[in-house]
């Protein structure tokens, strides 16, 4: 079932390491801020994280040890921006923003996106942590497909609802609580937001794919792939193997079935129904879709177990599992 229609401001985002940023972007929509800072800021937080394995500073490194940074931002098809293999600047959504509003293109790549986001006076960073190396340094002894998706939040989830949760390891996991098969995990932020003038924005920041060939950028900086929003209709993001979502143009193909009347449950089961229907899946594999409509009702599914959304509103902090899961748990050794 799809979550209610919201009067007021309202933030989803993806995974349960989400939620911190959510509770800043929630401070400033409360305020009576506008949803793109919102959006930004959320992003910008969980980047900073180095405990996050899959976003910025803690991201996993490509596979030459060096990390390379994805996000984008959007409003509507006139107002959008995006950031690719950034390897100086730690928050893609800024660079993206200013992509989307000093110049009239929408995307810059490279270390010409880094040159473009010194000129535009964002501070440089260091975006490799420790950890991420230390991880990069045993995968190069062993390479291997990293697993795709289950978020260690799972297990503190309470029935119906769940509180916040705010291990941000994906890629990394300990055994959790309830003695789930272990999986080593991938993913980025998506966020969602609606603030108190009812004005829609999005999100999206990676890493992307732990140890990717260098050079090699998914679905979360590509406008209608990892996010896609439509004023008056809403928006998707999505999350996990972007591969999988490019095919498909995932986020464009959410909100178009949102302007044709589907509900979100229905848009984001149509979208993994496509992408299940489409690829010979591997266990590895793994994807998720939050679609919101312009009333904020939104609705999560994923193709397998293991997807949180972390969602705030006037009614609290939520993680919520997915309305859909299409496929069942594959444990991978891996
Ligand atoms: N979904 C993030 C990526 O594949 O890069």
């Amino acid at each position: 079932m799809t979550h209610s229609v919201r009067h007021g401001p309202r933030i989803v985002s993806t995974w349960s390491f989400s939620a911190r940023g959510n509770a800043v972007a929630w401070d400033l929509l409360v305020a009576g801020g506008e949803s793109i800072d919102a959006v930004e800021r959320c992003c910008a937080v969980i980047d900073a994280a180095p405990d996050v394995d899959s976003v910025g500073y803690g991201g996993l490194p490509d596979a030459s040890g060096r990390v390379s940074l994805d996000g984008c931002i959007m409003l509507s098809p006139a107002r959008c921006g995006a950031a690719c293999a950034l390897r100086t600047h730690l928050h893609p959504v800024s660079v993206a923003r200013q992509v989307m509003e000093r110049t009239p293109h929408v995307m810059l790549v490279g270390s010409d996106a880094d040159d473009f986001a010194d000129q535009a006076g964002l501070a440089r960073a260091e975006l490799l942590a420790q950890a991420a190396h230390a991880a990069w340094e045993s995968w190069r002894r062993a390479p291997h497909d990293v697993d795709q998706s289950r978020d260690s939040g799972a297990a503190r989830l309470r029935p119906r609802d769940g509180g916040s949760a705010d291990d941000g390891r994906l890629f990394q996991t300990d055994s959790d609580a309830t003695g789930e098969a272990r999986w080593k995990h991938h993913d980025t932020i998506g966020t969602l937001a609606i603030d108190a003038r009812g004005v829609f924005a999005g999100a999206c920041s990676t890493s992307g794919m732990p140890f990717k060939v260098p050079g090699r950028v998914g679905d979360s900086p590509i406008i209608g792939h990892g996010l896609y929003v439509a004023p008056g209709v809403g928006g998707a993001t999505a999350t996990g193997t972007g591969e999988l979502v490019m095919g498909v143009c995932g986020s464009f193909l959410a909100v178009e079935l949102l302007r044709q009347g589907r509900t979100p449950e229905e848009a984001s089961v149509a979208v993994l129904e496509r992408i299940r229907d489409s690829y010979d899946l591997k266990p590895h594999h793994q994807v998720a879709i939050i679609v919101m409509r312009a009333d904020g009702a939104w609705a999560s599914a994923a193709l397998r177990p293991g997807f949180l959304a972390a969602a705030r509103d006037d009614s609290g902090d939520h993680l919520r599992p997915p309305h859909a899961v299409l496929l069942p748990d594959t444990v991978s050794t891996a």
